[in-house]
């Protein structure tokens, strides 16, 4: 399914109903509300039951689906906000890139624009475009409808400064997940930071942070094993790579990855953001 076909779904609509034969437009309306009917009465019952019967979170979990999601959300059946969205599909992309120093911050999300600001780029580490290359991948992969990234950096300021006045500058908020001795090369430690399920991998020395959860499953990823930067769930052995999130065996869920901050023999994890100061 194309990922931006409820928008091409509604620039038809749109078309149809602006119709300049007044009983073309009457006749397009009693067609939606039909359909309208027919579907949002058993799919809402639907929705209803599965909830009830295995709760919000396997109601989550179907919702992993691309093509259900954008269904359920059709519906409003599935709460819709873009901006998380457009989070966790940063989140894919945010730990390989902290890795170089940089973080990405969310500025908004408009209709399939997607507006960042780019922090900590230098000389030394990797250009623009290929940064920009990996954040749009991210975008792509994880945000159904993404079409634009929008970024300003240091030295050609781009549209995005335009948006700043809108909305406070934010950065991420870096908290205690256990101690360097936590986790020796090769091994995996779980920890709960204010309420976040996440694991810790120590790869050959560099220490890598992403959510305990196995793609959109509840299962936590803890009891797996780690060989090298590939991760093997226990329960039905997906692979991924710790230092991308990225799932290896041709599945299309990603882990979370979030950036890490070593500090006095202490392994901090990003694990939200905050109002920058002085914007
Ligand atoms: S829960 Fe991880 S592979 Fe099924």
């Amino acid at each position: 399914m194309k990922p931006d076909l409820l928008e091409e779904v509604q620039r038809l609509i749109d078309t149809l109903e602006s119709h300049p034969d007044p009983a073309v437009r009457e006749a397009v309306t009693a067609l939606l509300q039909g359909v309208d009917a027919v579907h949002r009465t058993a799919l809402t019952h639907l929705v209803n039951a599965i909830r009830g019967m295995a709760g919000d979170a396997f109601v989550n979990r179907l919702a992993g689906d691309p093509a259900v999601r954008l269904l359920l959300m059709s519906y409003e059946l599935l709460a819709v906000d873009r901006r998380v969205l457009a989070e966790e599909a940063l989140d894919a992309v945010r730990g390989h890139l902290h890795d170089h120093g940089i973080d990405v911050e969310l500025v908004d999300v408009v209709g399939g624009a997607v507006y960042v600001r780019l922090h900590g780029l230098r000389d030394s580490g990797p250009d623009l475009e290929a940064v920009r290359h990996d954040v749009e991948e991210a975008l792509r992969t994880g945000l159904l409808g993404f079409q634009e990234l929008v970024l300003g950096d240091r030295a050609t300021p781009g549209p995005v400064l335009l948006q700043v006045g809108l909305r406070r500058a934010q950065r991420p908020v870096y908290r205690r997940a256990c101690g360097t001795a936590d986790v020796a090369p090769g091994r995996m430690t779980a920890v709960d930071v204010e309420g976040q399920p996440i694991l810790i991998a120590n790869v050959e020395g560099e220490i890598h942070a992403v959510t305990n959860r196995c793609g959109d499953t509840p299962l936590p990823l803890q009891f797996g094993t780690l060989d090298g930067a590939e991760l093997r769930c226990s329960w039905h052995g997906c692979r991924y790579d710790v230092r991308t999130g990225k799932r290896l065996d041709g599945g299309a869920e990603h882990l979370a990855v979030l950036p890490v901050a070593i500090e006095d023999d202490e392994i901090r994890v990003a694990v939200g953001v905050e109002p920058a100061v002085g914007r």
